[in-house]
């Protein structure tokens, strides 16, 4: 599991979604190459909208939203899935995905019940394959989507 943050990430904020974070969150950009690799910001707040379960998050450092994230972590479940990563491509390179999942595995393994983390994503995207295994993130194959799964058990 995730060591304690180190200073640097733990000026990261993990923020509801408000009126005032909103229009931040849908001008978030990705690389032309990237965005096949997740779903608008735009539809992610849709889905929100219609998803009782999904948990949008706008990520937050010295008050600039730099990225978004979207997960679930049902109170009657043991598992949490991640359905969301992206970091605003003007502010990628510089460790900001990798203290935003380390926030976020703080947040879902402080709720106790959770033992074990999903996370998807497409089979050629390296940047989220790496930072992932580097958290211990175990591949397990590909879903009926051609999506790689992966999951952490939080209590090894
Ligand atoms: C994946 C993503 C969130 C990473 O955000 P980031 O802020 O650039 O990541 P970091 O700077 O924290 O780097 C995390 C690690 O990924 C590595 N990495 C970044 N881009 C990489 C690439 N293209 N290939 C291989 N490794 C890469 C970094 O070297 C770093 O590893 P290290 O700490 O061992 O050096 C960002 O690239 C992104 O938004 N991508 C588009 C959306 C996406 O693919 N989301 C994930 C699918 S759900």
């Amino acid at each position: 599991m995730t060591s304690r943050l180190s200073d640097r990430d733990a000026r990261i904020r993990l923020e509801a979604v408000t009126p005032r974070n909103r229009s931040a969150i849908l001008a978030l950009e990705l690389a032309p190459y990237q965005r096949g690799f997740v779903a608008t910001n735009t539809e992610s707040l849709a889905e929100a909208g219609e998803d009782d379960e999904a948990i949008p998050r706008a990520i937050v450092i010295d008050g600039h939203v730099v990225g978004f994230l979207m997960y679930s972590a049902p109170e009657d479940d043991d598992e949490a899935i991640v359905y969301r990563l992206m970091i605003d491509r003007s502010r990628q390179g510089r460790g900001l995905g990798r203290a935003s999942i380390a926030k976020l595995l703080e947040d879902i393994a402080s709720q106790s019940r959770v033992r074990r983390v999903l996370i998807c994503y497409e089979p050629e995207n390296e940047a989220a394959r790496h930072l992932y295994a580097s958290f211990g993130f175990m591949e397990m194959g590909l879903d009926e989507d051609g999506e790689m799964m992966a999951a952490l058990d939080l209590k090894l």
